[in-house]
């Protein structure tokens, strides 16, 4: 024991004069959390009056995850949560971020009744959080929705969606915004519609070649219908918020982008710009109309009418904008343009006359991961918060993600995912960049690890482990890696968050 000890604290101690990142370069009231999704941990996919999410069914589909799995059972939260929280309070965190199962709340939408099981289970889930000084960071749909919405009226792709999220947010803003002082509406609409609509790869299952080889679907115009409706969705529910609750409640409401940093594979003026073309492709397209009311100029050039345009009810409803933006990150990229030179363009990147890749001259852009699109490069965090600052006047920012893949499979031994120095590694230098976007004056108000335990991981199912806990699938039993000690230590003399009745905080 004594041993392992002075092994973890001379590991810790050499790395930190490589990458020194300490608790202290961080304001007292900054936000320190784990990040989770209610399909990736939950289980209980038939318990509690709960219907059928489109997870729930595209899961179901044979050859649709890696390993046959699906999220039935997952991390048994809905069961285990109180231990949980118990993980979290151990690490010192005190934020977390989960989401909301919308199927557990409306089974049926709009079109049935509220689901008092679904809601007493947030409901107690939530005041456990509370009591233990662990604020909720609450996301609404993180790609889960009820099926009866897709089977009645084609989901997103239907307009009627908007009435649909903007009744759903209500229920939840009601139910718990009296507690929950931070909402995001969406997690990554930027890769729920393009793997959805496009490349067909997530549920709804829909595209046309060559982009992808679906049944049914149109790559070509569906992607930018299923977009508007999902801005027209945060819109909606951001109106609601700030007409009826925000006063009251004192929260605020945002939406959480996925973002690669990009960076031009040759030094020539074509890459530079096909690298920004990306980025505009990439996140703009969501958050231009949210922050500016309209698609990226990027976009219109070289998409044309192909983008919907807004009505002036719609434009009024986007006045409401976001209050944060919540930024996923995890990896950096190459881009090579393909607007001038000739690419062999993978074909889901065909629109944008650009291709990225993770490699130069056959070297990997940083140490490649077990998530292929992965690779450890830490200057994209400063990055790409410097980019957010700057294309949107420093809007408040939030790390809602940021974490390390590790491959499980049977012949992985325990001792090797316990023993997650990779990890440790990739969290403090990712957070040593942070710093110096903050320096540089980016307003970031808090960081969330993904994720606190190992979860369902889409379309790898179990093969791939996040978490700082392991997680033992036969058993469900938690057990901590060198990680979570990091972390853990890593947050010692954190303060402890009290809330104030108007939703601010103040360390005690
Ligand atoms: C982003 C997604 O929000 C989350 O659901 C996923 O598990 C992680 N990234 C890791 O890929």
């Amino acid at each position: 024991m004594k041993a392992i000890s002075i092994l973890l604290f001379l590991h810790f101690f050499f790395s930190s004069i490589a990458c020194f990142v300490h608790r202290g370069q961080f304001p007292d009231d900054f936000l320190f959390g784990t990040s989770t999704s209610s399909y990736q941990i939950e289980g209980a996919y038939l318990e509690g009056n709960k219907s059928l999410s489109n997870w729930d069914v595209f899961s179901h589909i044979p050859g649709k995850i890696k390993d046959g799995s699906n999220g039935d059972v997952a991390d048994d939260h809905y069961h285990l949560y109180m231990k949980d929280i118990e993980l979290m309070q151990s690490l010192g965190v005190n934020s977390y971020r989960f989401s909301i199962s919308w199927s557990r709340i409306l089974p049926e939408g709009r079109f049935g009744k509220i689901n008092s099981v679904g809601i007493e289970f947030y409901n107690n889930l939530i005041d456990s959080l509370l009591l233990k000084g662990i604020q909720p960071f609450v996301t609404l749909s993180h790609y889960d929705i009820p099926q009866e919405l897709e089977d009645r009226y084609g989901a997103w792709l239907s307009s009627q969606i908007q009435e649909d999220f903007g009744y759903y947010a209500e229920v939840c803003f009601k139910a718990f915004g009296d507690r929950v002082k931070y909402w995001s509406t969406f997690n990554e609409p930027n890769v729920m519609v393009p793997d959805g609509y496009l490349l067909g790869t997530y549920p709804p299952s829909r595209c046309s070649k060559p982009f992808g080889d679906c049944p049914t679907g149109d790559s070509a115009i569906e992607p930018y219908i299923a977009a508007h409706n999902v801005i027209l969705s945060h819109a909606t529910a951001a109106d609601i918020y700030r007409k009826r609750y925000q006063v009251k409640q004192g929260g605020s409401i945002g939406i959480v982008m996925t973002t690669y940093w990009y960076e031009p594979l040759r030094n020539i003026p074509a890459d530079h710009s096909a690298a920004q073309r990306y980025l505009a492709f990439d996140i703009a397209w969501f958050l231009d109309p949210i922050i500016y009311g309209d698609y990226p100029p990027e976009m219109r050039e070289i998409l044309g009418s192909r983008l919907p345009t807004f009505s002036l009810e719609d434009r009024r409803k986007l006045q409401n904008k976001l209050d944060f933006i919540g930024i996923n990150h995890y990896s950096t990229l190459y881009v090579k343009d393909c607007m001038f030179f000739p690419c062999q363009s993978n074909t889901s990147e065909g629109e944008m006359f650009a291709v990225r890749t993770g490699e130069r001259d056959g070297l990997p852009i940083g140490t490649p991961t077990a998530m292929p699109s992965f690779f450890v490069v830490p200057r994209g965090m400063e990055k790409i918060v410097m980019y957010m600052m700057e294309r949107y006047n420093n809007t408040p920012m939030f790390i809602t993600e940021n974490g390390y893949a590790q491959k499980s499979s049977p012949n992985v031994p325990m001792k090797d995912l316990l023993n997650d120095g990779g990890r440790v590694e990739y969290l403090r230098s990712y957070l040593a960049s942070l710093t110096v976007a903050m320096r540089q004056g980016a307003d970031v108000r808090g960081y969330f690890v993904w994720s606190i335990i190992d979860n369902f991981e889409w379309l790898y199912g179990y093969t791939l482990r996040f978490g700082l806990h392991y997680v033992d699938y036969d058993t469900l039993e938690r057990v901590p890696k060198l990680s979570a000690r990091w972390y853990k230590q890593f947050l010692h003399g954190s303060k402890i968050l009290k809330q104030k009745g108007n939703g601010q905080h103040l360390s005690s």
